[in-house]
């Protein structure tokens, strides 16, 4: 058999060794390709319209935008939890850890929801059941899929209660929830999105519910969590200037549309869609302070009302004729920057 000769220390190169930056390359663990999803009303509503975003493990993706502009409804979609009575997914593909979503049955779905891909949502005093003692509550996705064994459990959920910074546990797990603070109820309910250590975990304005230092500890406290877990997270939020401390990158979105994603500096810095600049102008805490406030005239459509050609055009102060019939495309300007404006067309 021919040996391979390494290369001889008398042959190597005298030169100096350049310095190669090595960017490692972390795999996908949620893509989401040309996703649309309809109203079953009559007539049908086009609600969410080509959606296309990818994470990657460990990374956490925030999605801003108006109220009404389609957050929830694609976090739910994640999932398909949103009632096939009212919804179709009419387009599109959801790629979990490499397994299409809205291909798989509803037994391998239910082994997903809450396992590996979990939620919280913003008002804690619902997402809870006030009937019941927050101990049954919070081991009951354990129980379902990792063990039956109750003392474990509890151990795991004391492990969690504690690491989100809660004490006198015992006391709390024989609570119900209508006896603690919304501040104590969403840590609860970020213990119970972990006890089975999942891969996504999906956050919908999550502190929006809280006054605001209550807001900034809960949000140390989930960069200090997915720092420990390796997990993704997906950040929903209406406010800009909140993520902008929390997010690798941001995904826009209005009316049902992906208007804008980018590296979030980058994206605030320099945003490329009329939509992320009014966006930025009209933080109340201001991103970039020393500009003036500004409101974006006019409110987010509602799906009936989407405009035929680009959604965000009945409001766009830099609306040209062309917006009015035609949609702008999701252009890819640079690596990890797409912007869905005809002024980021590139000239032929
Ligand atoms: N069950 C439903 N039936 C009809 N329309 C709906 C339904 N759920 C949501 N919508 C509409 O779909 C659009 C997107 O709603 P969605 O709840 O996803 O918005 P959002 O961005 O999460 O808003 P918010 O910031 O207020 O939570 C809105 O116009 C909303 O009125
Ligand atoms: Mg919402």
């Amino acid at each position: 058999m021919k040996k391979i000769n390494p290369i001889s220390k008398a042959k190597a190169p005298k030169t100096k060794p350049t310095k190669v930056k090595v960017e490692i390359i972390k795999p996908e663990i949620l893509s989401i390709q040309n996703l649309s999803v309809t109203i079953q009303a009559k007539p049908v509503l086009p609600v969410l319209q080509n959606i296309s975003f990818s994470m990657k493990e460990g990374e956490i993706l925030a999605l801003v935008g108006e109220s009404g502009s389609g957050k929830s409804l694609t976090a739910l979609s994640i999932t398909k939890l949103l009632p096939v009575k009212h919804f179709e997914y009419t387009t599109g593909s959801i790629i979990f850890n490499g397994t299409n979503i809205l291909h798989v049955d509803d037994e391998k779905l239910r082994g997903i929801r809450g396992k590996e891909i979990a939620y919280i949502f913003q008002d804690p005093f619902t997402s809870l059941n006030p009937l019941k003692k927050i101990k049954d509550q919070i081991i009951e996705s354990y129980r379902i899929h990792i063990s039956e064994n109750e003392r474990e459990a509890v151990d795991k959920a004391k492990y969690l209660l504690n690491k989100v910074g809660l004490t006198e546990l015992d006391e709390r797990l024989n609570s119900y929830p209508g006896q603690m603070s919304g501040g104590m109820l969403q840590r609860i309910c970020i213990a119970s999105a972990l006890m089975c250590d999942p891969k996504l975990l999906i956050a919908d304005e999550p502190t929006s519910a809280l006054d605001v230092t209550i807001q900034s500890q809960l949000v140390d406290l989930l960069l200090k969590i997915k720092e420990e877990n390796q997990m993704s997270i997906l950040f929903i939020s209406h406010d800009i200037s909140l993520v902008a401390s929390l997010a690798n990158r941001i995904a826009v979105m209005y009316a049902g549309q992906i208007v804008e994603i980018g590296e979030t500096d980058a994206l605030i810095d320099r945003p490329t869609h009329p939509y992320t600049e009014a966006l930025l102008r009209s933080i109340p805490s201001g991103v970039k302070s020393h500009q003036r406030l500004a409101v974006i005239d006019g409110i987010v459509p509602s799906p009936a009302d989407y405009p035929v050609g680009c959604h965000f055009s009945s409001r766009c102060p830099e609306v040209m004729e062309r917006c009015k019939i035609e949609k702008p495309p999701l252009y890819e300007l640079i690596k990890n920057r797409c912007s869905a404006c005809f002024l980021r067309e590139k000239k032929k």
